[in-house]
């Protein structure tokens, strides 16, 4: 019998660098910069896999929260009817054809002046968003919030699955508007959400919610960052729709930042010492991005490759990670902050002293690289082209 699907040739297929390349591909750089050790897979420290490090006493102070969550956390989600929805933002299949393809049409002249580099950062973001199923698993992780039974009548449950149901818009949204604009390879992006699905992710949060929402935080406020950059880049390249695009998923991201750092700030306020050593611990290990273990199937270094784009076109840079630290001391007021026991005061000036740290790190390994030159690497989510780091 013929097969009714044709699976389509794959048009770039991973080839050995620089093979049918008019010019051959720089070497990598052999040190990193902080940037990178932070959020690369190939360059993160292995670390050994903790379980379940919270006193299983403490799974009461997270009971004891969950009337305070009904009422100033879940408020922080928005109706459904009240939320924008993928299909705000797309030509209308419902048209007839014609202004239907005069839709794409526009959207494909709109697209047309965007650089390649800025679709390698769009697709980067898109690929992250789409990994959904694993942070929904990360969160339902972590001992005395996870949802139970899937349908859950737990606060903690609710807002995961309905944080979940608004982040899925994310990665819906950045995909069609991608494979309408026909400039990226959508073969090797859905690839390379396979692979990083299947991969998972390793965030060091330990089964512990006390970890998993300092993570969620600052992941949270670092992607409010990101796509607001990636909104302020489209208008400048021409792109009003896509920018109106990237802010309106940056302001879910902004909400659901708030939702996590006022959990922090509550158990900062039961529990100051359990609380700051968390944070300590969490910036200690770094805080690794969720997307650290993407893989296309062709670059085994394409996360790095992915985040030096990033931080070149000034999307996501180190300077950003020290300035959402920066903020958070400042939300929480950790510098204030008392009640603490010994430890806890050490952690707190651990954390407090750490990001102009992180700055003068990051100004040495510029440096460094600054007196490597030029690098570039090639992309086959943009048909294997070429593009700086
Ligand atoms: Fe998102
Ligand atoms: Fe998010």
């Amino acid at each position: 019998m013929e097969a009714l699907i044709a699976v389509p040739k794959q048009r770039f297929p991973c080839t050995p660098r620089g093979r049918n390349l008019t010019r051959p591909l720089r070497p990598p750089r052999p040190s990193l910069t902080f940037r990178q050790q932070t959020f690369s897979a190939v360059a993160a420290p292995a670390r050994q896999q903790v379980t379940h490090s919270m006193p299983p006493e403490k799974v009461e102070v997270f009971k004891s929260l969950e009337g305070w969550a009904s009422e100033w956390v879940l408020p922080l989600l928005k109706p459904v009817e009240q939320l924008w929805q993928p299909q705000d933002f797309l030509p209308d299949p419902a048209q007839p054809f014609d202004a239907f393809s005069e839709q794409v049409r526009e959207l494909r002249d709109r697209t047309a002046e965007l650089p390649d580099e800025y679709f390698v950062v769009l697709v980067g973001d898109m690929i992250t968003e789409d990994a959904l199923p694993t942070y929904q698993t990360m969160i339902n992780t972590l001992d005395g919030v996870r949802d139970e039974t899937g349908a859950s009548a737990s606060p903690w449950a609710k807002w995961t699955r309905s944080w979940t149901a608004e982040e899925n818009r994310h990665g819906d949204l950045l995909r069609t508007y991608l494979y309408l604009s026909g400039r990226v390879d959508m073969r090797m992006i859905e690839r390379t959400v396979q692979y990083l699905i299947s991969a998972g992710m390793d965030p060091g949060t330990e089964n512990n919610p006390y970890l998993g929402f300092v993570y969620t935080s600052f992941q949270e406020r670092a992607t409010f960052v990101s796509h607001g950059n990636t909104a302020r880049l489209a208008k400048d390249g021409g792109d009003p729709v896509l920018a109106r695009i990237c802010g309106s998923i940056a302001a879910d991201e902004r909400r659901h930042e708030n939702a996590y750092s006022r959990i922090v700030e509550k158990l900062l306020e039961v529990d100051p010492t359990g609380a700051m050593l968390a944070i300590a611990d969490m910036m200690r290990k770094k805080i690794t991005m969720p997307a650290h273990l993407m893989y296309d199937g062709c670059d085994p270094r394409l996360f790095e490759h992915f985040s030096a784009v990033a931080q070149r076109l000034g999307v996501y840079t180190a300077d950003d990670y020290a300035d959402i630290l920066e903020f958070l001391i400042g939300r929480w007021k950790l510098e204030k902050l008392e009640g603490l026991t010994g430890e806890g005061r050490r952690a707190q000036d651990f954390v407090c002293g750490l990001a102009p740290r992180i700055r003068k790190l990051q100004e040495r390994a510029d440096e460094r690289a600054r007196k490597m030159g030029p690098q570039g690497a090639r992309f086959s989510w943009i048909f294997n082209k070429e593009v700086a780091l």
